[in-house]
């Protein structure tokens, strides 16, 4: 593997930063913790699902026939139990679980452990009387709202795997997961609110539910409050079903296996995964991270993971380790800059925050805006800020420890994937010396390592394959409806061993500093995107005859998304008429994936850079895009195009960037744009 000029200067980087001293004193993880883990794994993740409740303990830690895992066997339990009516029972009903923020200012609402209790018990009722049932799948397509933490206990408490759909995906993008799933009742909201102006949701669903007929129905949040057509018999309001039910519900227990959720997720191929977590194993990964790595003291912390709950880090951070610690957290709806550049630091200063999770994009973002709107106000309640999503670079991680952190709160950046299901790479706030830029520790009770191609451990200093060598209780179990595509993907390059698909290196102490994406997924903003996606996205235009694309590095968003196309012959690409066909193909892509997807600049080229055989070059299309000298053109059957190519890119016009707020059905975080880059982490 090779290793880019950007990422060699972060590898040499020799700043370390120790563990904050009072910190470390009281941290819920002590330095005993690698040794102990270390001498025997699963009786680690043993004492750690102890904390949980279960209603029959487990027989076996482990079941494990590679690739297939099976944690804490014979275990049952219910995964809102574990949220929720655990906390009540143990007279913390009154504690507030989420201090929600609107985006209109004064627009806020907190919800304690024990509303949200009745909360679930009254959503679980009505999903029942929708007819939902264990083992049913159910969709949820909504905004950051505290309905959506309630929808998806719910479906946990009733043992429904849930499956929710990023709300900037496109309705296309929502039916073909909800047809891969197989789920008949979606839940949504009418809206929300972005920068202002209402994010329309449920025109969306209604045009994904053209395609999905088995779809029986449409459980509506009323958010924004604007007309919205309606289906009678399909659609239901939650006000007037939710709020009504009972809020006594008796939760069924469940084997530790059972499924918890599907998330989709883009792979190398066209078609994404839908990757499946279950309770036991899940629960008990994700609440471990939480308490050990953010250090998660449920009587005085506040938690902000400022991320969608429609991707992973939502799901394991804002709802499943937060709440099964007991912790107040804070939720917010909108955009970073609503309200003010300080949007994001007022939230802070009135809430005490003390854990900030965040993604290197955003803190990018509040770089380019500037050091004075964290220094209006005080920030010193923050005690630990993490990082996740893409490699941060140490510029970002110096800006962030200072500027956020005063120079006092603890950095963790946190590598894992939404197959993962939590934390794997990440350093222990009270007792890893951090060093900007690495990630550094596997956590305890997790055997990663970096392989060569020979499927051995490479020398310090080399870059190799990221792997997990040993199964952990959060991995995915597989990938709905395609076993043989999880076994293929994940574990057949070296028999046994989990595969990444991100590249790593540990220097000379073995720490880990992992360089990214080796296959044709592009991490845009934090967002995973495959380049096959996209280009599939826009062949579907009838105009084109062909696409390649690639993600080039870009300062904000980490990858920009740049597409090669030529056009069929018949089609004028003259002057304006070109301007308007790069702009449809834009759309296109909005359209069919969401307007994460939508590339910064598309280029219309008579032909594309192809190998004898027949293969686009697309390493020398990543060259042109990101204007290097162009790499080794000698296997190019005509080695003209290139050239051609570079020069057009050279006279294109500055980038298209993006500066639309995404107020379409289809879109509430457009995350190409530099404004909207907190929408994920
Ligand atoms: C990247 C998000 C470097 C990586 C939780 C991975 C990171 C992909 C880091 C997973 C990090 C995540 N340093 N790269 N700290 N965290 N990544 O599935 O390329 O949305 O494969 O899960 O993000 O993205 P996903």
């Amino acid at each position: 593997m090779t290793i880019s000029p950007e990422l060699s200067v972060l590898l040499h980087e020799n700043r370390q930063f120790d563990p904050p001293a009072d910190l470390a004193a009281n941290a819920n993880a002590q330095p005993e913790i690698y040794e102990r883990a270390a001498a025997d794994r699963l009786g680690f993740w043993s004492e750690q699902a102890e904390f949980l409740t279960w209603d029959r303990h487990w027989d076996e830690v482990l079941e494990w026939e590679a690739p297939h895992s099976k944690w804490f066997v014979g275990g049952t339990l219910n995964a809102s139990v574990n949220c929720v009516d655990r906390h009540v029972d143990a007279g913390n009903g009154g504690r507030v679980a989420f201090h929600w923020v609107g985006e209109p200012e004064g627009d806020t609402r907190a919800t304690t452990y024990a509303q949200l209790k009745d909360q679930v018990c009254q959503a679980a009722n009505a999903l029942t009387d929708l007819g939902v049932k264990k083992g049913d799948r159910v969709a949820i397509y909504m905004p950051m709202i505290p309905e959506t933490v309630v929808a998806m206990l719910a479906c946990a408490r009733l043992g429904a795997p849930h499956m929710v759909v990023f709300a900037g995906y496109s309705s296309e993008a929502l039916s073909t997961r909800i047809i891969d799933c197989g789920a008949q009742v979606v839940i949504t909201a009418d809206g929300s609110w972005r920068k202002g102006v209402i994010n329309e949701l449920k025109p969306a669903v209604d045009v994904a539910m053209d395609s999905c007929p088995d779809v029986r129905h449409v459980l509506v949040v009323k958010r924004t409050g604007q007309e919205v057509d309606w289906r009678t018999g399909r659609d239901v309001w939650w006000h007037d079903t939710v709020e009504k039910a009972s809020t006594d519900h008796t939760p069924e227990m469940f084997d530790s296996e059972h499924p918890l959720y599907i998330m989709y997720t883009s792979g190398t191929t066209g078609t994404p995964k839908g990757v499946l977590h279950t309770t036991g194993g899940y629960l008990t990964h994700v609440s471990s991270t939480s308490r050990l790595i953010f250090d998660m003291k449920p009587e005085t912390d506040v938690f902000w993971t400022a991320a969608d709950i429609g991707w992973v880090t939502g799901h394991s951070y804002i709802v499943y380790g937060p709440l099964a610690n007991g912790v107040t957290s804070v939720m917010y709806e909108g955009a970073p800059d609503a309200g003010g550049k300080d949007r994001w630091w007022k939230i802070i200063e009135h809430y005490g925050v003390t854990i900030l999770y965040t993604a290197p994009t955003t803190i990018r973002t509040f770089m380019k805006w500037g050091e004075e709107y964290p220094k209006m106000h005080d920030l010193s309640s923050l005690r630990i800020i993490g990082s996740v999503g893409e490699p941060i670079n140490p510029e970002a991680w110096i800006w962030y420890h200072s500027n956020i952190g005063g120079n006092t709160a603890a950095v963790v950046d946190t590598w894992w994937q939404t197959e993962n299901g939590g934390i794997l790479i990440t350093p222990l706030p009270g007792i890893t010396a951090t060093k900007p830029g690495a990630a550094m520790k596997p956590f305890p009770g997790i055997s990663a390592e970096v392989f060569g191609n020979d499927g051995k451990p490479v020398g310090r200093g080399e870059g190799g394959f990221l792997v997990v060598t040993e199964p952990w209780p959060g991995m995915l179990r597989t990938v709905w409806g395609d076993d043989e595509r999880y076994q293929r993907t994940y574990w057949s390059k070296f028999p046994g061993v989990y595969l990444s698909g991100d590249g790593a290196k540990k220097d000379d102490d073995g720490d880990f500093w992992v360089l990214g994406r080796l296959d044709d997924v592009m991490n845009i903003s934090g967002h995973r995107i495959s380049t096959t996606e996209v280009e599939h996205a826009i062949v579907s235009d009838l105009k084109v005859a062909e696409a390649a694309v690639v993600g080039a590095s870009d300062p904000i968003t980490g990858t920009a998304i740049v597409a090669f196309v030529t056009i069929k012959a018949s089609v004028d690409t003259e002057g304006e008429a070109g301007v308007r066909l790069v702009a449809e193909l834009r759309d296109t892509v909005a359209e069919r994936i969401g307007k994460l997807a939508r590339p910064r600049q598309i280029l219309l080229t008579p032909e594309l850079p192809k190998t004898r055989s027949g293969k686009i070059m697309r390493r020398l299309l990543r060259d042109v895009a990101e204007h290097r000298e162009l790499g080794d053109v000698t296997t190019l059957a005509d080695s003209t195009v290139v050239d051609m190519i570079a020069e057009l890119m050279a006279d294109a016009p500055a980038e298209a960037e993006d500066t639309t707020n995404g107020s379409a059905a289809s879109g509430v975080a457009d995350s190409t744009t530099a404004e909207e880059a907190g929408g994920h982490a």
